[in-house]
This record gives C-alpha cells, sequence and structure tokens, in this order.
C-alpha cells in the first residue's frame, strides 16, 4: 500500500483491487469504495456503519480514544467554560465564532423569530391530552413546512439562512407548547428580554395568573447542557437528517426526521431511561445486583448512560456534566439528591468492574443530564425534548453543509438479501 491508494485482494485468481485513500484533518483515513460494486459486482457490508465514513464534514472532531470533542475545531472544554448556546449555534453554522458586534445581531434575530403561527397552536389541540411531548414535537416541528412556503427552496443560501434561524428560534416554544398541552395549562408567549434559556424556562413554568423568575444560576447550567449536546458528527439522529434531506426534503421535515430517530432509547431517550434505572435501583444496597444484570448476556437490562459507539474513553461531555450536577444540587436544589448519590456509587463501582473495564464502558452525556433536569424542575417525559431542543443547532449545520455539497447525491445503501428466490404466484384457492 502506498500513501494514496490501498490494495485489497479480494480473490486470488483475479487482479487486486485499488481504492483511493482519503485523509481528512485529522482522524482515521478512509478508504474509498465507491467504485467497488463496479469493479467487482460485489458490495460492502457495514449494518450499523460500524467502519463506513459516510460524508465529508468540517463541523464537528471526535477521538473517542482519547475523549475529544471539538466544535470546528474548538475543544468541548473551552466552549463549555466560555461560551454560550447562541454563541456555538452560530459557530456550528458558520464556521468561526462571531465578533460582538456578529452576536448581538444573531442574537436580535433569533430573539425575533421565537414565536409561532398563532394557528400553529390549534394543531396541539389534536393530540391527545396524555400525549409524550416528543410525539408531538415530531408532530409539530414537521407541520412548520407547511407554514414557511417563503423559505422552502433548499438551494437558496438565504432561504437555508432563514430556515435555520427560524428552527432555533421557535424550537424552545415548540418544546414549552408541548409540555403546556401535556399538562393541560395554557401556551405563554416568548419574552424577548430573557435570554435563550430563560425564555424557555418562563414558557415552561409561567402561567397567566403566576408570574415565574427563571433563576440564573439554572438558566445557566441548561445554557452549559444545550452546549455540550449542540452536536455529535454523524449520530443516529444527525444521520437520520442527512439521509431525509439528500432527497432534497425541506429542512423542517428533516429536522422532525431527527427528532424521530433522537427518540429511542439508545440515542437521546437514554437521559429519560437513565432517571427510570436509577429510580428502579433506588437504593446503593442493589447497585450490585444490577451491575450483575447488566453483565449477564440472558438479561436484557443494560446500564443506561454507559457505553458509545464512539467513546472507548470518559466521554468528554459526562466529565463536565458530572461537575455542574454538583453546582446545580449545590446552588439550586436539595444538595442530598438521592438519585445523584446512586448514581455516583453506580458509576464507582462500574469503572472497577472487570466487565465494564473490558468492555470500555464509561458514563456517557446522558448519564448525569437527567439528575439535572430534574433538580432544574423539568419533568422526565421532557428530557429528550431537551435534547432536541439543544441538538437543533448541529442538525441544521449538517443540513446546511450536506445542501452545499456539490458532490452530494441522494443516500441509498444497498442491502444483502436474504429473501425466498423467484418463486411463482399461487391462486388464493389453490393455497
Ligand atoms: N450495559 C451493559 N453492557 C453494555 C452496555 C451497557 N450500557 N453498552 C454496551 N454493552 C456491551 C454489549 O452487551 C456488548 O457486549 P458483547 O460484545 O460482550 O456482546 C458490547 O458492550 C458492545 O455493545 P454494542 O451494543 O455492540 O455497542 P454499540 O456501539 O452498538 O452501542 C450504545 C452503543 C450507546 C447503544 C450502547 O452502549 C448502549 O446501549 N448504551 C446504553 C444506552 C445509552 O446510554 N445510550 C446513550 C448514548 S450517548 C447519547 C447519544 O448518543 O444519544
Amino acid at each position: 500500500m502506498n500513501k494514496k491508494t490501498v490494495t485489497l485482494n479480494y480473490r486470488s485468481d483475479g487482479p487486486a483491487l485499488e481504492l483511493p485513500v482519503l485523509e481528512g484533518t485529522e482522524g482515521p483515513k478512509a478508504f474509498d469504495v465507491t467504485s467497488v460494486y463496479r469493479d467487482t459486482g460485489m458490495f460492502t457490508f457495514d449494518p450499523g456503519f460500524m467502519a463506513t465514513a459516510s460524508c465529508r464534514s468540517a463541523i464537528t472532531f471526535i477521538d473517542g480514544e482519547k475523549g475529544i470533542l471539538r466544535y470546528r475545531g474548538y475543544p468541548i472544554e473551552q466552549l463549555a467554560e466560555q461560551s454560550t448556546y447562541l454563541e456555538v449555534a452560530y459557530l456550528l453554522f458558520y464556521g468561526d465564532l462571531p465578533t460582538a458586534a456578529q452576536l448581538e445581531e444573531f442574537e436580535y434575530i433569533i430573539g425575533h423569530h421565537t414565536m409561532i403561527n398563532e394557528s400553529l397552536k390549534m394543531f396541539y389541540s389534536g393530540f391527545r391530552y396524555n400525549a409524550h411531548p416528543m410525539a408531538t414535537m415530531v408532530g409539530v416541528v414537521g407541520s412548520l413546512s407547511a407554514f414557511y412556503h417563503d423559505s422552502l427552496n433548499i438551494h437558496d443560501p438565504r432561504h437555508q439562512e432563514i430556515s435555520a434561524h427560524r428552527l432555533i428560534a421557535k424550537m424552545p416554544t415548540i418544546a414549552a407548547a408541548s409540555y403546556k398541552r401535556h399538562k393541560g395549562e395554557p401556551f405563554i408567549y416568548p419574552n424577548n428580554s430573557l435570554s435563550y434559556t430563560a425564555n424557555f424556562m418562563n414558557m415552561m413554568f409561567a402561567t397567566p395568573c403566576e408570574e415565574f423568575e427563571p433563576d440564573p444560576v439554572a438558566a445557566k447550567a441548561l445554557d452549559l447542557l444545550f452546549i455540550l449536546h449542540a452536536d455529535h458528527e454523524q449520530n443516529a439522529s444527525t444521520s437520520t437528517v442527512r439521509i431525509a434531506g439528500s432527497s432534497g426534503a425541506n429542512p423542517f421535515a428533516c429536522i422532525a426526521a431527527g427528532i424521530a430517530s433522537l427518540w429511542g432509547p439508545a440515542h437521546g431517550g437514554a437521559n429519560e431511561a437513565v432517571l427510570n434505572m436509577l429510580n428502579q435501583i433506588g437504593d446503593p444496597s442493589n447497585v450490585d445486583k444490577y451491575i450483575a444484570k447488566a453483565k449477564d448476556k440472558d438479561d436484557p437490562f443494560r446500564l443506561m448512560g454507559f457505553g458509545h459507539r464512539v467513546y472507548k474513553n470518559y466521554d468528554p461531555r459526562a466529565r463536565i456534566i458530572r461537575k455542574v450536577c454538583h453546582d446545580v444540587l449545590e446552588n439550586v436544589a436539595d444538595a442530598n439528591n438521592p438519585l445523584f448519590e446512586l448514581a455516583l456509587k453506580l458509576e464507582e463501582i462500574a469503572l472497577k468492574d472487570d466487565y465494564f473495564v473490558e468492555h470500555r464502558l464509561y458514563p456517557n452525556v446522558d448519564f448525569y443530564s437527567g439528575i439535572i433536569y430534574q433538580a432544574l424542575g423539568i419533568p422526565m417525559n421532557m428530557f429528550t425534548v431537551m435534547f432536541a431542543i439543544a441538538r437543533t443547532a448541529g442538525w441544521v449545520a449538517h443540513w446546511m453543509e450536506m445542501i452545499g455539497d456539490s458532490k452530494q447525491r441522494i443516500a441509498r445503501p444497498r442491502q444483502l438479501y436474504e429473501g425466498p428466490p423467484e418463486r411463482q404466484y399461487v391462486p388464493l384457492e389453490k393455497r
């Protein structure tokens, strides 16, 4: 193998296959298999994309071995310490950190797109009173395409941008309204004098008869969680957004598809699943029993909030969140939160356990986020919605990057067919 190609000897009597090697700025190289089917008549097989780079991207870099996460080159630790969610959204969309004037303008624009069309509110009444807020999110976000015919030309950069602004701005409003619908309370309008997260908390917790004073520590903690969840390269929901968008679908429909994918317990639904699990474990004295269940191959129980397809080291986001968890519990809620104590104990035992060490299973971003959300008064069925609000920045950035790629084609994987060979139709009366 020289620097530019890799040689595959796939059959002893035939010619070897020369495949170009592609190099990014950092991370593993990739060999380009796009010619393999043409040259050999065979497909490559990689269910779950275990060894496949599905696109080129300049947005987020992860080194799972070293536990590194960077947005547009900036380490997540620096962004978590010094930035805000809206600044990070700007960075993800436009590629560079904004100047003070650019950030001010961006915040103004986002602030002035937070309202949703009055008739969209009627859409909510179609949902059963106890609908899961994620079910409502999938429907309502998808329905935005019915409201913004003025900006659905996906090839017009101005239309792309205004859709991006609308999505970032309206997501908290739509999310809070999903919760209010679930609770049977009237919707609260956005308040542009508040920060992005304080405004969201106000729409969640204020009522027309009682004002709500968003706690600045809580709003800051939420902003930090949003930064940590803003993007994570080609995860299931982001890949879903890209695949949906590859056919030319509009961004609102694509983001709705991303929300649907995020909902699953192996992805964004894990934060809700962690709290369910901690409640199920109940007491530190039961930890050993549940660790044993997680290791038992005949038991479907898994330690939720542990393990990651990419991180084979401590998830850098989990490290930051663990600290925020301490801060929030000390400053906002009861410092002796029993679930946090239980989570710490579970982590301590799992990190020493041979099975978890050998399988390189570490706490992921969702292990502690649910405990923080709970301390902030956010109900459990809204946890994945919180993830969806934050990840919208990443989804939109990836959608824009994909649309702007001149080599982009419709995503159309192939398959290894395992069904019956050709057989003849038998008329009903003869079966
Ligand atoms: N508890 C117990 N065993 C586990 C766990 C776990 N949480 N995660 C993986 N394993 C074992 C698994 O049984 C398998 O063992 P073996 O090789 O002996 O059969 C091995 O580790 C590899 O697991 P896998 O399921 O093949 O790995 P994957 O990369 O396909 O799955 C994962 C990654 C995140 C879906 C998985 O670790 C998991 O289900 N974790 C719990 C759910 C969770 O916390 N999800 C949130 C992920 S982070 C946020 C996000 O990206 O949305």
